[in-house]
């Protein structure tokens, strides 16, 4: 059985009848095209956040402790990189665990303005924060960080620092990660980027990582069908697709899919998606950086590479990325 074209007409007519959420919309372009993929900012509602945190406690999963231990390590140094008085932009608003590392080490940090998508999330953790430093000056931004955006004037004498953690920049294609850092660079002009990515390692290492035994990544991956489900009203069949995940040595990459078990057809609004045995639908990609390939990266998009921190085995790395205030 073949891709069904992509009914653009029919498409067009159903978004007039009613407006489609951007994941129905992501996911009706992703099933109509040869090669099946939707992005993975999809995995994230309360039930995928809950099994990230999970993943992010595993043996295998290494990049969140690893990252926490070298933030940890060589705290005094980035404080001593960033000076006193500094505002701290998030780009994401993770667990706050990272941030509190930051703000623990830093001298008189003003004000810490995380950006994240959901509104919610983020009020949460900042009422959380505010409680626990009262000194601190915290403005959540509800928006979209890859998006161009407008951040609150700056008060303080200190350095405006951007804080990325977590390797997400690796979950982007190499064309969204340099547009991420031109953008970040552009709003954190006579400040720096502090950024967390992972490393280039053993794929034995790195397959483990995104096959744990427990199989919760398994269960992270096939949540996304499970969400349709549930929000978008398609009709996946939670047994009929397997978790897969590798790493692409060429690309440098861990590749996730959902692999169809058997010949299966889907249902999202009104049109048939058919699935041969062994087809994917592409989910995520976890691109794994060299430390002079990332460094090479930040000063294309106009960033001068300063300090980098490493754990001793060089799992992962944390980045101070200055961005000179003029050029
Ligand atoms: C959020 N991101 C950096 C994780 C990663 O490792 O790429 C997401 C993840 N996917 C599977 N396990 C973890």
């Amino acid at each position: 059985m073949g891709t069904p074209a992509f009914n653009l007409h029919k498409f067009r007519a159903a978004q007039r009848a009613a407006p489609l959420s951007d994941f129905a919309r992501e996911l009706f372009a992703g099933l109509s095209q040869g090669v099946r993929s939707v992005s993975p900012k999809f995995f994230y509602d309360a039930e995928g956040s809950a099994l990230f945190d999970r993943i992010c406690e595993l043996p295998e999963y290494y990049p969140t402790r690893t990252e926490l231990r070298i933030l940890t390590d060589s705290a005094a140094e980035i404080a001593g990189q960033i000076g006193p008085d500094a505002e701290i932009i998030e780009f994401g608003a993770g667990s706050l665990t990272k941030v509190r590392l930051l703000l623990d080490a830093l001298e008189r940090p003003r004000r810490y303005v995380p950006i994240d998508i959901s509104g919610e999330h983020l009020e949460a953790a900042a009422a959380r924060l505010r409680a626990d430093y009262p000194a601190l000056e915290v403005q959540p931004v509800v928006a979209d960080y890859t998006m161009p955006l407008v951040l609150p004037s700056r008060e303080s004498a200190g350095q405006r620092v951007g804080f990325f953690p977590g390797s997400t920049l690796g979950n982007f294609s190499p064309e969204e990660a340099l547009s991420f850092l031109q953008l970040a660079h552009r709003l954190l002009r006579g400040g720096g980027l502090l950024l967390g990515v992972d490393l280039v390692k053993d794929p034995g290492r790195l397959h483990a990582a995104y096959n744990d035994a427990q199989g919760v990544t398994a269960a992270f991956n096939l949540n996304l069908l499970r969400r349709a489900n549930a929000e978008l009203g398609t009709d996946f069949d939670l047994e009929g697709f397997v978790h897969s995940a590798f790493y692409n040595s060429p690309l440098r990459r861990i590749e996730m899919h959902l692999v169809s078990r058997r010949a299966q057809e889907v249902t999202l609004d009104g049109q048939r998606f058919a699935f041969e045995e062994g087809e994917t639908i592409h989910t995520e990609n976890s691109h794994k950086f060299t430390i002079d390939g990332l460094r090479a990266l930040a000063v294309q998009a106009g960033f001068r590479p300063a300090a980098v921190w490493t754990d001793p085995e060089r799992l992962f790395s944390v980045h101070w990325l200055q961005a000179p205030a003029s050029q």
